[in-house]
């Protein structure tokens, strides 16, 4: 199955992410974690991105739409793809129908996450990430056994430079003027679902399986 994922920062977007594509055997192609990835390696598409993400600003759409376009083509997706973070703009909703014509991969769901801004605010500021291999915590809500130190990997928790209530705000003026457009266009081709992620994890993955239907 193609799908997307989207919704305001701290919506959940990443932590739904990790139960989809372990049900539906699928990638998970997050744009956010590819900028990172480039960020932390100093490529020259990260230096530029990085300033634009330290402030909550989005990144020119023809990085992104580059990026989308080259991962697409992977082997991997072959049977279906988890796309988070992507769409963000008009802009880049008609670049990858065009790419999902070209692939013949047609997006058949968008799971649009719904929450209010006090509990994306505690969410943002809480959110604890592993330095390495990426899993997510909440300071108060999803705990690591050990302070500071990932469960998986044993590896340091760090907290993303872009996640302070300022930069919250910037995002979500960001997601209400630019991203609504993408969604509005989804929700024309009736294949948008709404779900109330504001409730715990596993009501919310409840929510979303009875949504996407049953993995084949
Ligand atoms: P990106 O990485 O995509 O960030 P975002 O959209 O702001 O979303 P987040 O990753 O902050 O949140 P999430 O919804 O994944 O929530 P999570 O599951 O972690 O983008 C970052 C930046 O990159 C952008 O600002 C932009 O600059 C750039 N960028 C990326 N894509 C782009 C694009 N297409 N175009 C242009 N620029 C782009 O959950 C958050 C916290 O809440 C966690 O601690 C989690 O444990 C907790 N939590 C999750 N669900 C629940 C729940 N149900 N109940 C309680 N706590 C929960």
């Amino acid at each position: 199955m193609n799908i997307l994922i989207m919704g305001p920062a701290g919506s959940g977007k990443g932590t739904m992410s990790e139960y989809i594509v372990s049900e539906y055997n699928i990638p998970h192609i997050s744009t956010g974690d590819m900028l990172r990835e480039n960020v932390k390696n100093k490529t020259e598409l990260g230096k530029q991105a990085k300033i634009l993400m330290d402030q909550g600003k989005l990144v020119p759409d023809e990085v992104v739409n580059g990026m989308v376009k080259e991962r697409l083509q992977q082997d991997d997706c072959q049977n279906g793809f988890l796309m988070d973070g992507y769409p963000r703009t008009l802009n880049q909703a008609e670049a990858l129908e065009a790419i999902c014509n070209e692939l013949n991969k047609p997006i058949e769901k968008v799971i649009n996450l719904e929450v209010n801004f006090d509990a994306l605010a505690d969410r943002i500021t809480g959110r604890r990430v592993c330095s390495n291999c990426k899993a997510t915590y909440h300071i108060k809500n999803n705990r690591p056994k050990v302070d500071d130190i990932c469960d998986h990997c044993g590896s340091k928790l760090v907290q993303r430079s872009d996640d302070t209530v300022e930069q919250l705000k910037v995002r979500l003026s960001e997601h209400e003027k630019n991203t609504k457009p993408a969604l509005d266009m989804y929700s024309k081709k009736g294949i948008v679902v709404n779900i109330d992620a504001s409730v715990a994890p596993n009501e919310v993955w409840n929510s979303i399986k009875d949504a996407l239907g049953k993995a084949s």
